[in-house]
C-alpha cells in the first residue's frame, strides 16, 4: 500500500541546512592555514544564520520557532520517552530536536561573532577592525580562545544532533535525512503530532 506523504521542510530550510553543513565543514577544516577561505566560510555561516532567524518568524509552519521551540523540561520528557521507546512521532522537529537546533544556532552565532572580533583584533580586518584595532594583543588572544571553544562546542552539538537523527529515524522507522533532502515525510498516523 502506498504511503501518503506531506511536505514538511520548505526549500529554504533544506537549502539552508545543507549549505550550513558545507560552510561549517569548510570553516572548521580551513581554520589553521587558509584564513581567506576560513573567513568567507564564516561569513557564509553568519549570513545563513541571519536568514534562518528571519525565516523562523515568517517562514512556513514547521520552519517557525513557534512550531518547535519548547521548554527544556518538555525536551527532557521527550528524551525519557524516546529511551523507553514510546515517544510520539512529530512531523516537524520534536521538543528535544528543537532544543538542539536552538543550541546549534546560538553556538554558531557566538562562534561567528567572536570570529569577527578576532579578525578585527588580530588581523585589523573585517567590520570590527576600527573598533578592535586599538585593543591589546592579550584581548585578541582571549577572544581567539572563545572562538575556538565555541567552534568545538558546535562540533560536539553536531555529533549529538546526528546521534539524535539516527535514533529518531530508527525509533519511528522513517528516514529523516531523506526528508531533509526531499522535504517530504510519511503523513500522520494516530501516534503523531
Ligand atoms: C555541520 C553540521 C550540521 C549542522 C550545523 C546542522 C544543523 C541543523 C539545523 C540548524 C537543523 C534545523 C533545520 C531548520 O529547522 O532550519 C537541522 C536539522 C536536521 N539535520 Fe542537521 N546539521 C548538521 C549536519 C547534519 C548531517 C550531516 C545530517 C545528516 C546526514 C543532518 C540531518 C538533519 C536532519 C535529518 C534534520 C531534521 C531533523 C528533524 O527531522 O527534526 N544534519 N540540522
Amino acid at each position: 500500500m502506498a504511503t501518503n506523504t506531506v511536505r514538511i521542510w520548505d526549500p529554504f530550510v533544506r537549502i539552508f541546512h545543507w549549505l550550513l553543513v558545507g560552510a561549517f565543514v569548510v570553516a572548521y577544516v580551513s581554520e589553521d592555514d587558509y584564513l581567506d577561505i576560513h573567513t568567507i566560510a564564516g561569513y557564509t555561516v553568519l549570513t545563513l544564520l541571519m536568514l534562518r532567524l528571519i525565516w523562523g518568524f515568517v517562514g512556513t509552519r514547521h520552519a517557525r520557532f513557534s512550531d518547535f521551540v519548547r521548554p527544556p523540561s518538555e525536551a527532557l520528557d521527550y528524551v525519557k520517552e524516546s529511551l523507553l521507546g514510546r515517544a510520539k512521532r512529530y512531523l516537524g522537529h520534536n521538543p528535544a530536536g528543537g532544543l538542539m537546533i536552538v543550541a546549534i544556532l546560538v553556538s554558531l552565532l557566538v562562534t561567528t561573532f567572536s570570529g569577527i572580533v578576532v579578525l578585527g583584533a588580530e588581523e585589523g580586518a573585517g567590520p570590527l577592525a576600527g573598533v578592535m584595532g586599538g585593543v591589546s594583543h592579550s584581548v585578541g588572544e582571549a577572544m581567539e580562545e572563545v572562538h575556538e571553544f565555541f567552534a568545538n562546542f558546535t562540533l560536539g552539538l553536531v555529533f549529538v544532533h546526528l546521534a539524535g537523527v539516527l535514533f529518531e529515524s530508527l525509533l519511528h522507522r522513517e528516514n529523516l535525512v531523506r526528508a531533509m533532502i526531499t522535504g517530504d515525510k510519511p503523513a500522520l498516523d494516530d501516534d503523531s503530532k
